[in-house]
């Protein structure tokens, strides 16, 4: 799209190649990256690749079962984890219910999970109570914001499991994981992490963060296609966790065809169960190596310099944003509040603007391909749709 500004003038040339490998920004701008991430020519050559191999291989499973293992280890040198403490699954709801389905909550009855989490995720910890778990809930304090002291009301020796969002998907709110991490190990509680909104946008190492499990899934700015959830359980807790979720590629050896016997992988892969999405495995790793050709410290450090231009154009034009105004308790999207957030949506869409809305706001969401001049072209076209949006 043509710029409204000189303010590309500030934007790296290594951001401007990066953009011309998405076709979409010829004739839209893409800020819906935390419903989807915009494909990429790079992604387009993968899956031609995966049709090929099948125009051409038939049935090449072992082509395929390569790729699966090549991209757990991929992402598993992204999160600095083993390639053995990462399963692939088909979404987060099932992974992480492949980790529930290995808990009969009697020693330790209770799960925490906060306001900001997915609902995906917390219905299957509501399901749970079913099978004996007690929920225990985390508020918002009067910022709209949880604060890592807001865990103390609920924890005890009777948790079983924290379990957050990185960041809240209707907000942008992100959490100090190293902070909740070390309360929930004080009481012996392990901590489970919902990375997918934020995943691809910075980089985040399992170990030094605390993490004992952590889901997420390629959709967004990991950049690849939905089939694919990525799932780290720490090396340590394998021996407690025996997932009744499973299937053959759970098994130790997948290709032991019989009956008589469940012999579960001796690693991560244990909680993976049936048939990978192939297609998705290939669009996924595509999008995951695109992601570390330029390094996620780099795109990080872009994403964070786009949130906060935005957060002060919003403040300068009256806008009320419902994201933190502290960049630490950010992620890589700025909420908007509107009195109309799906007619807000739909008049953005019919301008070429890609955005999405939940709970009541707009949501704007940067990957390194996003400019300055986006921003500026976004603010122009709100301030032209006054009446849909709450002004100060
Ligand atoms: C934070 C978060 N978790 C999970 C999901 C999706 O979960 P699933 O892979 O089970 O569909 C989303 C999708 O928007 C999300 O934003």
């Amino acid at each position: 799209m043509k710029s409204t500004s000189n303010a590309s003038l500030h934007t790296p040339a290594e951001v401007l190649a990066f953009r011309r490998d998405f076709p979409i920004f010829e004739n839209k701008i893409h800020l819906a990256n935390n419903s989807k991430g915009a494909l990429s020519n790079a992604v387009i050559r993968a899956h031609a690749e995966y049709l090929d191999s099948w125009r051409t291989g038939g049935a090449p499973w072992h082509t395929w079962v390569g790729k699966h293992e090549e991209l757990r280890a991929s992402f598993a040198e992204m999160i600095g984890a083993g390639a053995h403490e990462v399963a692939i699954c088909p979404s987060v709801s099932v992974a992480l219910g492949s980790i529930a389905s290995c808990l009969n909550w009697q020693q330790r009855s209770a799960v925490v999970f906060d306001d900001f989490s997915f609902p995906s995720v917390t219905y299957l910890w509501h399901a749970q109570t079913a099978r004996g778990a007690e929920i225990r809930r985390v508020h918002p304090d009067e910022n709209a914001e949880i604060s890592p002291d807001a865990f103390d009301d609920v924890l005890d020796e009777r948790v079983r499991a924290v379990s957050v969002a990185h960041v809240c998907y209707k907000n942008g709110h992100r959490m100090d994981l190293n902070a909740i991490a070390r309360k929930a190990h004080n009481f012996g509680a392990w901590f489970i992490v919902d990375d997918y909104q934020s995943s691809g946008s910075r980089p985040l190492d399992v170990r030094q963060s605390g993490i004992d499990i952590l889901a997420t899934g390629t959709v967004k700015f990991m950049l690849g296609s939905p089939g694919v959830a990525l799932l780290y359980v720490r090396e340590g807790l394998l021996s407690e966790l025996h997932p009744t979720l499973t299937g053959w590629f759970g098994q130790n050896n997948p290709e032991d065809f019989q009956i008589e016997r469940h012999i579960e992988a001796r690693d991560a892969t244990r909680f993976q169960n049936g048939t990978p999405a192939i297609p998705a495995i290939y669009d996924s790793l595509a999008g995951i190596e695109q992601i570390k050709s330029v390094g996620l410290a780099k795109i990080a450090a872009w994403i964070d310099q786009l949130t906060a231009m935005l957060m002060d154009r919003l403040k300068e034009e009256g806008f009320v944003p419902a994201t933190p105004v502290d960049p630490r308790k950010r992620g890589p999207q700025v909420a908007v509040r509107s009195h109309d957030m799906e007619v807000a949506v739909a008049e953005l869409a019919r301008r070429n603007i890609l955005v999405t809305s939940r709970d009541g706001n707009i949501r704007i969401a940067f990957h390194y391909y996003n400019t300055p001049d986006d921003i500026e072209v976004l603010i122009d076209n709100l301030k032209q749709m006054s009446k849909l949006m709450i002004r100060r």
